[in-house]
């Protein structure tokens, strides 16, 4: 998939308030290897690196192009790599993630599979937007209906259209207690997002949702592509302000020492 960080990046505070409020979750503790999943461009990295200036830090993203923006950050305990999350390697004392494990199939098995890089007495903290029933992503997926060609098939979750890997916050904890995790916390938020119209919607999309839909389109197909999902917003959102409850489940857990 091609990330655009200038277009993630155009809606930054609005996105930084749940990457606060999920550092917010992570105690102070004296972590030694700290792994940031599906970092993106890095600010969250290098604010892990800045807090826990003990701490090894690493940051990783499978978008050469988000890696390259990341990359910009320095520190002396802070680093990047390509690598998919389901690659990962080595163990640490806190696994942390924002908004990037929404992109990852089947969430038990994907945090079984993290648990065990996570060293006894470590933290997992993550955050996960939860939207998916929300208009704009049920209008995306009738969008995509109509250029099943085009995109070879694809569809963001599969033929149950809005059937998403993000579960409730009660599931993670059920999740992470079968883990055997302790101090477990889960919760679900709404950040609430004002946007300028149907085009503001599709703005917002285009950061992140259109992504693994534009990636897979040519200019001209991905042009029609994003014509065909406004008129479907316009027509859902006729007026000049959308307000988008944006909710995000977040969650934290210890690993019993
Ligand atoms: C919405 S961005 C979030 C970036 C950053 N964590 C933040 O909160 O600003 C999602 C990131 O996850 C990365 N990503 C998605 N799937 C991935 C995977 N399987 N392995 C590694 N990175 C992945 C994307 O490349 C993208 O940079």
């Amino acid at each position: 998939m091609t990330w655009n960080p200038d277009q993630y990046h155009q809606f930054r505070a609005a996105r930084s308030a749940p990457a606060r409020d999920l550092q917010a979750m992570i105690p102070d503790r004296p972590f030694c290897e700290i792994v940031d999943l599906g970092c993106g461009t890095g600010e969250q990295t290098a604010q892990l690196a800045a807090r826990f200036a003990a701490a090894r830090v690493l940051g990783l993203d499978s978008s050469a192009e988000m890696l390259a923006r990341a990359r910009e950050h320095n520190a002396p305990n802070l680093r990047f790599a390509a690598s998919d999350i389901l690659e990962l390697e080595g163990d640490f004392d806190l696994i942390y993630s924002n908004a990037a494990l929404q992109w990852l199939p089947d969430h038990p098995a994907l945090l079984a599979r993290l648990w065990k890089h996570l060293r006894p007495g470590g933290v997992l903290a993550v955050q996960v937007p939860a939207n998916h029933d929300h208009a704009s992503h049920r209008l995306l997926s009738e969008t995509a209906d109509g250029f099943r060609t085009e995109l070879g098939g694809y569809t963001r979750f599969g033929p149950a259209h809005g059937s998403s890997p993000v579960l409730t916050p009660a599931a993670y904890a059920e999740t992470l207690d079968a883990l055997g995790a302790a101090e477990i916390t889960a919760i679900s938020k709404v950040y609430p997002v004002v946007l300028n119209g149907a085009a503001g919607l599709l703005d917002w999309t285009r950061g992140t949702a259109l992504v693994p839909y534009l990636s897979r389109l040519g200019e001209e197909d991905g042009r029609r592509f994003r014509a065909a999902y406004l008129e479907r917003l316009t027509a859902a959102f006729p007026g000049g302000r959308v307000f988008y409850g944006f909710t995000r489940v977040l969650f934290a857990a210890h690993r019993p020492a």
